[in-house]
């Protein structure tokens, strides 16, 4: 046998393992690729278990960068909406009637009261206390980059945030009015508001409609964004995330979070059960409720991520008193990770604190509110 012979032979062996590879659906990492091609879905079920002692593993910010940017974009400057294009002047109202208690029955609660601008845009309750101290049965989100979901709501039952406003303020739990027309009789006693709703839906014969204040709110909660570190990174800053926080990203995306947290929120773009992998105690039946549909059952929206370490307590009924308990429960009962250790852990806390951003305080600075006027009626304990 010639030397020659040996060469074509081994090509021909490689090419029978690439085959091979290729017909029975080995990993690409069985098969001696980088498995960053993989698909999330197989990623989460394959993500090799990590050996527990090692010291922190180097780690590229470029490499990280590259496998993030398949699952995550910045946030914008502000959610545009193609059917409520926001005005200085809309904003000014919708932030107005944000903080305007006389929106609800007993003239004590309004927006801020459940979604505190100065506190993550959340009341840090397990369930928050509505009209006579009454709670409902969810926890509040945040309303901070919201507007960026594609839905509102646990369970999606109002389309955007404009139709979301309109919600609360006849909840009888929440602000408690007892109709629109009992809200458009306050608004239309406080003179100031005349002008308001006149400057910020110009053209319009009648402007104080019930619609308009959820256009008013709205157009305010859309300019309600919180860029942060995570975001300077994703727009090339290597550097912008340290080691941990790289690990902990890596770590989100390696384990499959990525399946249901993405976007620019790191979530909000569609439902998912909670319980997906491993069956999930809870009550509430979640999207079922709007759909009626079995598969909907204990399915809820996938929650943004942005400024979670600030928004204690967690999932849809506050159930989860700390970002520990929730993690926990997602890396078990979400993906086919399994129990989290401690370094993975505290990296994905380094991760979920570089997603925390500030909004601009002047942006969100209480106005002083119109006056009430003679006709204003009284607040209603009852
Ligand atoms: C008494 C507390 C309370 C008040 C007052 C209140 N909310 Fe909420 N808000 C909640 C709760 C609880 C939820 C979640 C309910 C659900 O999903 O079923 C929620 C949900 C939301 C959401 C959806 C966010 C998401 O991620 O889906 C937005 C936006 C929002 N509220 C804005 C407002 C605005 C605007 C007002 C004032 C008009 C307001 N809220 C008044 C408690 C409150
Ligand atoms: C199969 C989809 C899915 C996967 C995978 C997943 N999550 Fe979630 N996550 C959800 C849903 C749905 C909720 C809300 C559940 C609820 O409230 O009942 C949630 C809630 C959360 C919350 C709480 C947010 C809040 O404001 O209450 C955090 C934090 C979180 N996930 C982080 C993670 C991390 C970290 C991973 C990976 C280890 C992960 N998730 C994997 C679907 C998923």
């Amino acid at each position: 046998m010639s030397t020659r012979n040996h060469h074509p032979r081994r090509s021909h062996g490689w090419a029978l393992a690439a085959a091979a590879c290729i017909t029975l659906g080995l990993g690409a990492a069985a098969c001696g690729k980088k498995d960053e091609e993989k698909k999330p879905a197989k990623a989460a079920a394959k993500a090799p278990a990590k050996p527990k002692t090692e010291a922190a593993p180097a780690i590229s910010g470029i490499q990280v960068l590259d496998a993030a940017k398949k699952f995550f974009s910045p946030l914008p400057e502000r959610a545009d909406s193609a059917t409520n294009p926001i005005t200085p002047e809309k904003v000014a109202l919708g932030r107005a009637l944000y903080y305007d208690a006389r929106l609800s029955k007993n003239q004590d609660i309004a927006c801020n009261n459940c979604h505190k601008l100065d506190g993550f845009g959340v009341d840090n309750e397990k369930t928050s206390p509505g009209h006579k101290g009454q709670r409902g049965d969810r926890n509040s989100p945040t309303v901070l980059n919201a507007a960026t979901h594609f839905v509102q709501f646990w369970d999606g039952r109002a389309a955007d945030v404009e139709e979301q406003a309109l919600g609360p303020i006849l909840n009888p739990v929440e602000m408690a009015m007892p109709s629109e027309d009992a809200v458009l009789k306050v608004l239309k006693s406080i003179p100031g508001y005349a002008d308001m709703f006149a400057a910020a839906f110009p053209g319009e014969g009648d402007p104080i409609t019930y619609k308009n204040v959820g256009l008013a709110i709205g157009a305010f909660e859309r300019g309600l964004i919180t860029p942060s570190p995570f975001d300077d990174f994703l727009k090339g800053n290597v550097t912008a995330l340290p080691p941990d926080a790289l690990r902990g990203l890596q770590l989100f995306i390696d384990a499959g979070c990525t399946n249901c947290h993405t976007g620019p929120n790191l979530g909000g773009t569609m439902y998912q059960k909670l319980g997906s992998v491993k069956e999930y105690k809870t009550e509430d039946e979640g999207r079922f409720k709007i759909t009626n549909n079995e598969a909907d059952k204990h399915s809820f929206k996938v929650p943004g991520l942005r400024n979670v370490t600030r928004t204690s307590p967690y999932l849809h009924d506050g159930s989860a008193a700390t970002l520990d308990d929730v993690l926990n429960i997602m890396a078990e009962y979400q993906t086919a990770k399994g129990k989290l250790d401690d370094d993975e852990r505290r990296y994905l806390h380094a991760f979920l604190e570089t997603l925390n951003g500030t909004v601009d305080e002047e942006y969100v600075r209480k106005p002083e509110l119109p006056e009430s006027g003679p006709k204003t009626p009284a607040p209603d304990p009852s």
